[in-house]
C-alpha cells in the first residue's frame, strides 16, 4: 500500500528508443553527461506511454537492421506527429524517412564504416559551433535516396550525401554518424545542440539533485523499518551504505562478510573507515575458514565462483537472521544491470525484444531474487559514473571512488586452480606491492586495473649462491572505459623493474616476475 503513496519518480526529459543499437546504452549516458536525465526505452514503446512520460525530446537509436527488410523494428508512426523534437541516429534516421514517405536503399558507392570529415550544407541549430570538416564516425551500409517533405539535407561527407538531414518545422532531426561515440569529434555538441537548443531541456541531471530527490524518497520508502545492506568495500555498495545511512540513520545496519579473498588491508581498513570514522553501524562476519574449507581440493574456475556464491547467500541468510529481523534489503543495482535484464535488444530476424545474458560469472557475490526481504534500490537508475558523483558528493574518499574494479570472489580467482591459505598471504603481498608501486608512480587513477596473479607452477631460480623453485607472480594491468574491451597498459619499464625487484625480494615464495601483454580481446582480464 505504501509504495502506491510514494512520490512519482523523475520521468526521464530524453527518452532513447532502442531499436538494437550496441551504443543505445552509450547515447543515454552521453545526455546525462549534458546534465538531462534520460533512459532507453523499448521501440515499441506505446504512444500513451510516452505522453505519460512527456519528454522534452526523443532519440531513435541506430540497429543492426535494414529498414526495407520485412520485419525490421518499427516504432509507432504516431511518434512523428507528437510535436516532440525527435533526432534519428544511422537506423533511427532511416527509420524516420522511410516511415514519413522518403526512400532508403542499399549504399550505392559501397558501405561507409570509421571516420569521414563532414561538410556542412546548412547552418542549422543541430550544427551549431559544428566545425566544417570535423571527423565524424560512420557505420552503415545503407542510404537515403528521396527525402520525404519539408526535408532538408544539412550535411554530407564524400560517400553519403545525406550525413544530417533536418525539418524544422516539425523539429525532426537526423544524422546518418553516431554522434555518441568518442570518434565523433563534436559528436557531444550535436548532442548538446538537440537537448538544449532543440529541446529545451535544462541541464537539472547533477548528483545534488539526485540526493535531494532521492534521500525523502527512501524515507518516504522505509519509513520506521530496518534495512540490511551487504558491504563490499566497492563504490557502489559503499556509496549506497552512504546514501541510506544519511537519509534512515541507524535503521541501517551493514554485513560485511570477509570470505578471506580480499586484498592486504582491506577488511580492517573497511571497518575503520565505516564503523569507527563515520559511525554507519558494520557488522564484521569472519567467514575465512568457512570458504576456504568449501574450496578444499576445487580447481575449477566455474565451480570455485559457484561455491563461493552459494556460501555466500549461505552466509548472509544465517547471519541476516542472527541480526535481525530486517524488513528491507538494500541493493547496488545500477541501470546497466535493469537495461540488461530488461532485455531491450532487438533479434534481427523477428524484430522482437530479446533478453540479454548477463555472463553468470559476473553475477557472482550477488543474493538470489527469492530471498524474503522487500528491495530498496536507489541507485537503479544510475549509470556507474554518476554513482560515483553521488558519492563524492556524499563525502567518500578517492580511495573508495577512484578504487580499482574487484571480483566478487575475489583472489580466490586470481589464485590459479586450488586455493590455500600459503598461496593467499603470497598474492596479498605480492598485489599490494603492485598497487603500492602503481600509485607511487602516479599511474593508479590512468590504469583500470592492476593486480598479481599466482601461478601455481614452479620455476627455477637463482638467489644468492642458491637455486630455488618457486611460483611466479603475473603482473596484470589494463586499461579500460567499461571492462568489455582493455588494452594492456604500457606501464613505463622502471615501473615494471621495481615491482618486479620488489616482489621477488620481499615476497619469499615468489622468484619471478611476468608482465601480461595480451589485450581483451582476444584474453580477458582475470586470468580465471
Ligand atoms: P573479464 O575477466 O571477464 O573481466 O575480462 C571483466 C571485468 O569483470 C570483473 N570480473 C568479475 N567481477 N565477479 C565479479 O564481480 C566475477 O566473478 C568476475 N570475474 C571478472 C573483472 O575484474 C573485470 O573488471
Amino acid at each position: 500500500m505504501r509504495q502506491n503513496l510514494l512520490k512519482k519518480e523523475r520521468d526521464p526529459s530524453i527518452i532513447i528508443l532502442d531499436f538494437g543499437s550496441q551504443y543505445s546504452e552509450l547515447i543515454a549516458r552521453r545526455v546525462r553527461e549534458a546534465n538531462v536525465f534520460s533512459m532507453v526505452v523499448s521501440h515499441l514503446i506505446p504512444i500513451e506511454e510516452i505522453n505519460q512520460i512527456n519528454p522534452s525530446g526523443i532519440i531513435l537509436s541506430g540497429g543492426p537492421n535494414s529498414v526495407y527488410e520485412i520485419n525490421s523494428p518499427m516504432c509507432d508512426r504516431e511518434i512523428f506527429n507528437l510535436g516532440i523534437p525527435i533526432l534519428g541516429i544511422c537506423y533511427g534516421m532511416q527509420l524516420m524517412v522511410n516511415q514519413l514517405g522518403g526512400a532508403v536503399t542499399k549504399a550505392k558507392n559501397k558501405s561507409e564504416y570509421g571516420r569521414a570529415p563532414i561538410i556542412i550544407d546548412e547552418d542549422q541549430e543541430l550544427m551549431k559551433n559544428v566545425k566544417n570538416k570535423s571527423i565524424v564516425w560512420m557505420s552503415h551500409g545503407d542510404s537515403i535516396n528521396l527525402l520525404p517533405s519539408n526535408f532538408l539535407q544539412v550535411a554530407h561527407t564524400e560517400n553519403t550525401s545525406h550525413a544530417a538531414i533536418s525539418n524544422p518545422i516539425n523539429k525532426l532531426y537526423g544524422v546518418q554518424f553516431h554522434p555518441e561515440v568518442i570518434h565523433s569529434e563534436y559528436g557531444m555538441t550535436i548532442i548538446k545542440n538537440f537537448v538544449y537548443e532543440i529541446c529545451k531541456c535544462k541541464n537539472d541531471w547533477t548528483a545534488d539533485t539526485f540526493l535531494d530527490e532521492t534521500i525523502p524518497r527512501i524515507k518516504d520508502q522505509v519509513g520506521a523499518k530496518k534495512v540490511l545492506l551487504a558491504l563490499s568495500g566497492g563504490v557502489d555498495s559503499s556509496t549506497l551504505a552512504f546514501l541510506l545511512h544519511k537519509a534512515i540513520g541507524d535503521q541501517l545496519t551493514c554485513m560485511f562478510i570477509d570470505q578471506g579473498f580480499m586484498r592486504k588491508g582491506e577488511p580492517e581498513f573497511l571497518m575503520k573507515f565505516f564503523d569507527e570514522k563515520f559511525h554507519i553501524r558494520v557488522e564484521y562476519i569472519n567467514a575465512r575458514d568457512r570458504f576456504l574449507s568449501k574450496l578444499n581440493g576445487v580447481t575449477d574456475p566455474e565451480q570455485k565462483r559457484k561455491i563461493i556464491g552459494n556460501e555466500f547467500i549461505r552466509v548472509f541468510e544465517e547471519e541476516s537472521k542472527r541480526l535481525g529481523p530486517f524488513d528491507y534489503l538494500a541493493q547496488g543495482t545500477l541501470y546497466p544491470d535493469v537495461i540488461e535484464s530488461a532485455g531491450t535488444n532487438i533479434d534481427p530476424k523477428t524484430g522482437e525484444r530479446i533478453a540479454v545474458k548477463i555472463k553468470s560469472h559476473h553475477n557472482v557475490g550477488g543474493l538470489p531474487k527469492d530471498l524474503q526481504f522487500k528491495l530498496v534500490e536507489p541507485l537503479r537508475k544510475l549509470f556507474k559514473d554518476e554513482v560515483r558523483s553521488v558519492g563524492k558528493a556524499l563525502g567518500l574518499p578517492d580511495e573508495i571512488i577512484k578504487r580499482h574494479p574487484f571480483p566478487g570472489p575475489g583472489l580466490a580467482i586470481r589464485i590459479l586452480g586450488e586455493i590455500s591459505n600459503e598461496k593467499l598471504n603470497c598474492l596479498r603481498d605480492a598485489d599490494w606491492i603492485v598497487r603500492d608501486e602503481i600509485k607511487k608512480a602516479g599511474l593508479y587513477n590512468d590504469i583500470w586495473q592492476a593486480f598479481a596473479v599466482l601461478l601455481p607452477v614452479k620455476t627455477v631460480g637463482v638467489m644468492g649462491d642458491k637455486r630455488t623453485y618457486a611460483w611466479p607472480i603475473v603482473l596484470r594491468c589494463v586499461s579500460s572505459e567499461d571492462g568489455m574491451t582493455a588494452d594492456w597498459s604500457k606501464v613505463p619499464y622502471e615501473i615494471l623493474e621495481k615491482i618486479s625487484n620488489r616482489i621477488v625480494n620481499e615476497v619469499s615464495e615468489v622468484n619471478r616476475v611476468v608482465f601480461d601483454i595480451t589485450s581483451k580481446p582476444p584474453g580477458t582480464i582475470e586470468w580465471e
